[in-house]
């Protein structure tokens, strides 16, 4: 049977007080309509459809290839649904209809709703349901006498007895494609809000005599993000899985609470993270490897048994092969440090090639930018390149070269050269002791002139 999803976006997201629609918010590196738009492709749908607001381009470019649909008002959730008519032509099978900020929905659950609603007799309308904390605004799902699910009641146009009820609608739901229509097109608007809620189409199939079920789900799998605080804390729970799932995995993290990973990170076994590490998008890490205390790493790259850090920086294009290291101190952009290559220290690696076993001393620069290029350097196996050295690319270093510290190279070296470039020592005996006697004369000359002048004068005896 054939599975659809829509995802509802419509909303401005005024809480959030931003001028990027709420879904693109990120939650560990991704926005939190990419997270839903992931765990949806994981279903394989045949059709996936973004319900977003006018003025919401952005959103529309951020879920492509699934198709954004615009929802000129917000008049209710069944309105959004309906806003999706021609992206969703009827047809058999499921429809699942969730929303853009619940990036925590997982496929297992979404799974679970499929097979309910496809599940014999038919099922016209399968809703996620949730026992929050604190039921407060959310619709209540009321049930009939034999554990069935009779209507949804939003709070505002609830009784007391049906607000007492703890049991919520997370608003996810699975409906039946070949009904959909007759029963969204069925609500109306005559409610508290004034608006249609697509929560009434439970009630409509009922007086149909279809059946509706529920699905009750983990309150923190549903939990949505309405303003930065809720932002924060859905943080906080993403960044808590993939902690759990990096150490599930083999790698040791010293202090886990202080490292922040992206959603896409790959972690190895037997890796070791230190404290206050960040995890930008795009980085994989191999087994073995080390990543020391305070690096910020983002698009890299790490082979197996390398280190790096503390205090490094690993930015977009940096790969770090196996058993090479990268120091304290060290920023290393669009480069590769072939096996076993040390950066150590204090050192900026940029559009270069660091060939296997090469040595690049303290304070190195690789000057790859002129002001209007970018520039290579390739820096040979086993070269040697002395402290205090700026590379200035296009340049290249051959295997086996040593370059003397301070030393500006500008054109080729050849493999197994020295290249030096510095002014000859000049040393002139006797000069600094010269110089010390002197400054001392100076200074003492200097103290007694203030002494003397901060003496009070004597008075003149009167005449
Ligand atoms: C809705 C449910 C409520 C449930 C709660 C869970 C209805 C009538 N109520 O209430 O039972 O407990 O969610 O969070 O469905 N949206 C549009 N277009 C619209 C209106 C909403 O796209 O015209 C989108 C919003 O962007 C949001 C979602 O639908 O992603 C829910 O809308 P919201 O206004 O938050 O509904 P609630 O009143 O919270
Ligand atoms: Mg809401």
């Amino acid at each position: 049977m054939e599975l659809a999803a829509l995802i509802l976006a419509a909303g401005k997201g005024t809480r959030m007080k931003s001028e990027l629609p709420k879904v693109l918010h990120p939650v560990a590196g991704r926005s939190m309509v990419g997270h839903v738009l992931d765990t949806v492709a994981g279903l394989k749908p045949a059709r996936t459809a973004v319900v977003i607001g006018p003025d919401m381009e952005a959103v529309a470019g951020a879920v492509a290839p699934a198709a954004a649909v615009v929802q000129p008002e917000q008049l209710g959730t069944a309105d959004a649904v309906k806003a999706a008519r021609e992206a969703l032509p009827a047809g058999e099978g499921t429809v699942l209809v969730l929303y853009g900020d619940t990036p925590f929905i997982t496929r297992a659950t979404l799974e679970k709703m499929i097979a309910a609603r496809q599940a014999t007799p038919r099922t016209a309308v399968v809703v996620l349901g949730f026992r929050p904390p604190d039921p407060g605004a959310y619709g209540r799902l009321v049930l009939g006498a034999k554990g069935g699910l009779e209507a949804i009641v939003e709070a505002r146009d609830a009784s007391p007895e049906q607000l007492a009820i703890d049991l919520c609608n997370s608003g996810v739901m699975a409906i039946d494609g070949a009904r959909l229509w007759a029963l969204v097109d069925a609500v109306g608007n005559d409610n508290a809000k004034g608006e249609y809620y697509l929560t009434d189409i439970v009630a409509i199939a009922r007086g149909q005599g279809l059946a509706c079920a529920y699905i009750e789900a983990d309150p923190e799998e549903l939990s949505g993000v309405n303003s930065r605080a809720e932002l924060a804390v859905a943080e906080a729970i993403m960044q808590q899985r993939l902690r759990a799932a990096a150490m599930a995995n083999g790698a040791t993290l010293i202090d886990p609470t202080t490292v922040w990973f992206c959603h896409d990170t790959e972690i190895g076994r037997d890796v070791t993270i230190g404290p206050n590490v960040f995890f930008g998008p795009g980085v994989r890490v191999a087994d073995g490897a080390e990543i020391r205390a305070f690096s910020h790493l983002e698009g890299a790259t790490l082979g197996e048994e390398a280190t790096v850090g503390p205090f490094a920086r690993l930015r977009p294009g940096a790969v770090v092969a196996r058993g090479a290291r990268v120091g304290n101190f060290v920023e290393v952009k669009n480069a590769t440090l072939e096996e076993g290559a040390k950066v150590n220290h204090l050192t900026y690696i940029g559009d270069a090639r660091v060939g296997q076993g090469a040595n690049v001393g303290a304070g190195t620069i690789t000057c790859n930018y002129d002001g209007f290029l970018k520039h290579h350097t390739d820096i040979g196996a086993g070269a040697f390149i002395g402290s205090n050295t700026a590379l200035v690319a296009p340049v290249k270093i051959g295997d086996g070269a040593i370059v003397g510290a301070g030393s500006t190279v500008s054109r080729d070296v050849e493999a197994d050269a020295l290249a030096v470039e510095r002014a000859e020592t000049k040393t002139t005996p006797g000069w600094a002791r010269m110089f010390r006697e002197k400054k001392a004369a100076e200074k003492a000359a200097r103290k007694r002139s203030e002494q003397q002048a901060a003496q009070p004068k004597k008075p003149r005896a009167a005449e």
